[in-house]
């Protein structure tokens, strides 16, 4: 049977290394990517280095979906230049729907994010208001707007993935499940500075690159649709998820603070992906999840990538990137 070819772009980042490393004998991949946070290149996959704001119709030769992972992607890298998030975000994410629609492509997946929320006292849907608090979740919300009022030669399927977690060759920990594992499981303590008390979905990227395949490989119409992915189980406190991992790490040492200075909370459900796709199951609650997680984390020797805002201000500040965040040759 013919394997898809699928442009990955922002291939090379936490979740597309994942969704790379478990589907790579499913698909055909060719991934476009900056590399702002230095991945090695994996040389049996196609890889070419660029930023969206300079994607071409060439880059779409033979392709048959498109997933788009390759943004800024998290609120201190949004509020670090306003101006510029809003050129990445939301022009480049333009640039390629401008391409896309002059190639043969036949479904574009986007990667939203549940942080369109943003507070909420209520359970929030796929058709509830969104509360964009952040730069970061205002770009999300103004692509998903986007997506909606524009028609094109392909489907469109908006996924609003909750706060992801677990272990990829590209690893994040500024996420807070990765962060406050990484934290007990080195220095054996979990300092909160926060109460604790915000909600937060959060998601395994197992579970986001499942998703993502099913939707590949569905053959319904689904143009338009737009899914929360996460589970209805893993709407947690910060708190929860810190007692949690403390538990795991058979820690003694976990402390909260007095207040939240972040605002963000909310709770979500995520029925309509499983009523859609009856096969799909969560495979990493967060306590296998975590020790998933742990499993790696033994020599694990950090690079100065797994904070994207860290690793964004020194590239600038060394020079390598310009105040638009392009390479400087
Ligand atoms: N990780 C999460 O918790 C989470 C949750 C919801 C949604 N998302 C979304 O999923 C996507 C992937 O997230 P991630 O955690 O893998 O992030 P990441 O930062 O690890 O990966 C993003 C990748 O995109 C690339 N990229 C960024 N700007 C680019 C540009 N201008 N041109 C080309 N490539 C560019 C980066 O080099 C990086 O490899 C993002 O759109 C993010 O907003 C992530």
């Amino acid at each position: 049977m013919h394997k898809k070819n699928i442009l990955l772009i922002g291939g090379l980042g936490f979740i597309g290394s994942c969704f790379v490393n478990l589907f790579r004998t499913k698909y055909n991949f060719q991934i476009l990517d900056t590399n702002y946070f230095q991945q090695t290149m994996d040389n049996d996959i196609q890889t070419t280095i660029k930023d969206i704001r300079n994607i071409e119709l060439n880059d779409f030769h033979n392709i048959d979906f498109v997933v788009h992972m390759g943004e800024l992607s998290n609120d201190p890298l949004g509020e670090f230049d306003k101006d510029v998030t809003k050129k990445i975000n939301q022009e480049g994410t333009k640039k390629i729907f401008e391409m896309a629609q002059k190639s043969n492509i036949k479904k574009f997946i986007y990667m939203s994010s549940a942080s369109i929320y943003g507070f909420s006292k209520e359970i929030m849907y796929e058709t509830s208001l969104p509360n964009p608090l952040t730069e970061y979740a205002i770009s999300k919300v103004e692509n998903e707007n986007f997506i909606l009022e524009n028609t094109f030669p392909f489907e469109t399927i908006i996924l609003r993935n909750a706060t992801a977690f677990g272990y990829s060759t590209n690893l994040r920990l500024d996420l807070v499940v990765n962060d406050l594992t990484f934290n007990g499981y080195f220095n054996k303590q979990i300092k909160l500075i926060s109460d604790g008390q915000p909600k937060r979905p959060i998601v395994h990227i197992y579970d986001i690159s499942n998703a993502i395949d099913m939707i590949i490989s569905d053959e319904r119409n689904l143009d338009k649709e737009i899914f929360n992915i996460g589970s209805n189980n893993m709407n947690f406190s910060i708190k929860q998820i810190a007692e949690t991992i403390g538990n795991t790490l058979n820690l003694e040492d976990i402390s909260f603070g007095e207040f939240d200075s972040d605002q963000r909370s909310y709770e979500v459900n995520f029925d309509k992906f499983t009523k859609y796709f009856s096969n799909f199951s969560i495979r990493y609650d967060l306590k296998n999840g975590v020790e998933h997680l742990i499993a790696h984390l033994a020599g694990y020797e950090l690079n100065g990538n797994e904070k994207r805002i860290n690793s964004i201000k020194e590239l600038v500040s060394d020079g390598k990137l310009n105040s638009e965040l392009f390479w400087n040759d």
